[in-house]
């Protein structure tokens, strides 16, 4: 699953999760009274199961960051793996709306900043506002890979890939890019951090 905007239809409230909250923590409206922006529908019959069981899917957490020209942009991303090995190719699921997904369909390139478990802050400047809104990298230190894509310097590592057109597939709210890999360094000796670390973490 990944993670969108879940909008509460009572208060506005806007919930950033694979999921919408059992309660909204603004008005304490139930589940059901949340939509997404997208066209994701879950069927209210079949929610509680869809959670318990895609909640079992482990993930990771990114930086995915992309460049238009000379502006650089990103955002977070728990949907990346390595789709290939021969040759080795990684994909992502990024939402039509986010500006990383326009930067990334207009240069080609994009790269994922491996995120290590003391990353919070990251994933909250990253991950909940769009770079349309703020630029997101002021006053954060950044590389510049080969792909022109800026990566964390205080990241675990980083994978540049450049995206192969003929292979992107529309998937309703998101598309997939699949992209060679271009470039990777590994930058800290510093645990990964899950998508399940940073629920425990982020709601203790
Ligand atoms: C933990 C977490 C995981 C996320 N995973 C994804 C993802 O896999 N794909 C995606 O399109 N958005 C994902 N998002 C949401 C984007 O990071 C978010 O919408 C971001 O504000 C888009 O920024 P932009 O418009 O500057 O590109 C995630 C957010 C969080 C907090």
């Amino acid at each position: 699953m990944v993670a969108q905007n879940w909008v509460c239809g009572k208060c506005g409230f806007v919930a950033v999760d694979l999921f919408p909250p059992k309660r909204c923590p603004k008005c304490g409206s139930d589940r059901k009274n949340f939509k997404s922006k997208g066209e994701y529908y879950i069927p209210d019959d079949k929610i509680d199961d869809i959670i318990r069981v895609c909640g079992k899917v482990s993930y990771g957490l990114y930086l995915v960051s992309s460049v238009d020209g000379d502006k650089i942009n990103g955002q977070i991303c728990n949907t990346l793996f390595q789709i290939t090995s021969n040759p080795p190719r990684f994909a992502i699921g990024i939402n039509h709306g986010n500006l990383t997904h326009d930067y990334i369909v207009k240069s080609g390139v994009f790269a994922a900043s491996i995120l290590g478990e003391d990353d919070q802050r990251i994933v909250r400047r990253f991950g909940y506002r769009s770079g349309r809104d703020f630029d997101k990298f002021k006053g954060i230190t950044v590389l510049t890979g080969e792909t022109g894509c800026p990566v964390l310097k205080n990241a675990v590592g980083y994978i540049e890939c450049s995206v192969l057109q003929d292979k992107t597939v529309d998937a309703g709210t998101h598309s997939i890019f699949i992209g060679n890999i271009v470039g990777v360094k590994l930058l800290n000796d510093k645990t990964p951090m899950t998508y399940a670390y940073y629920s425990k973490v982020k709601n203790s």
